[in-house]
């Protein structure tokens, strides 16, 4: 596609955030699955439905701006998404892997939070209200999440993984 202009930039945002997306809709059920703390395997399946609902928000933006998703696939996810499949299955008890994927988790969601606060921006600046409203909730999403992990981290699990 042509990259020629910041619009043109900004669907091309969109289509890595839509394929990012898909991909964390693919592992979050793996986590929550191998997830030992009842609270952490909770959190992993809000926002598991969380996540549906972005990709919602995004084919919106993509059908109120004439666009498609398209098939590119944002490969800083699947790096991410890698390091932590490795980090689940070195991890040799449940305590360990269960910090381990909080670590993983966090980067997923800080990448999300720097993509989504791009995105909104140049919804903004390109006069999108109605995209930048519907990416401004996805990044405050993000951002709880971000937030609910390290007080899980903190509080309770990194502390069972020090035993
Ligand atoms: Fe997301
Ligand atoms: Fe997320």
């Amino acid at each position: 596609m042509k990259m020629d202009s910041l619009q043109n930039l900004f669907v091309h945002e969109l289509q890595d955030l839509y394929s990012a997306e898909k991909q964390i809709l693919d592992a979050l059920p793996k986590m929550a699955q191998k997830a030992s703390h009842p609270e952490l395997r909770q959190a992993f399946e809000r926002h598991h439905q969380q996540t549906e609902e972005q990709v919602q928000r995004l084919d919106q933006i993509f059908q109120a701006m004439d666009q498609q998703p398209g098939d590119h696939k944002c490969r800083g996810m699947e790096g991410l998404i890698e390091e932590g499949d490795e980090v689940m299955n070195e991890a040799e008890d449940d305590d360990t892997r269960d910090a381990g994927m909080i670590a993983a988790a966090q980067r997923v969601e800080h990448y999300e939070i720097a993509a989504y606060g791009t995105a909104r921006t140049y919804a903004r600046m390109l006069g999108n209200e109605d995209a930048a409203r519907l990416l401004q909730q996805t990044l405050d999403e993000e951002g709880e999440t971000d937030k609910q992990l390290t007080r899980l981290a903190e509080g309770r699990i990194n502390p069972d993984a020090m035993r």
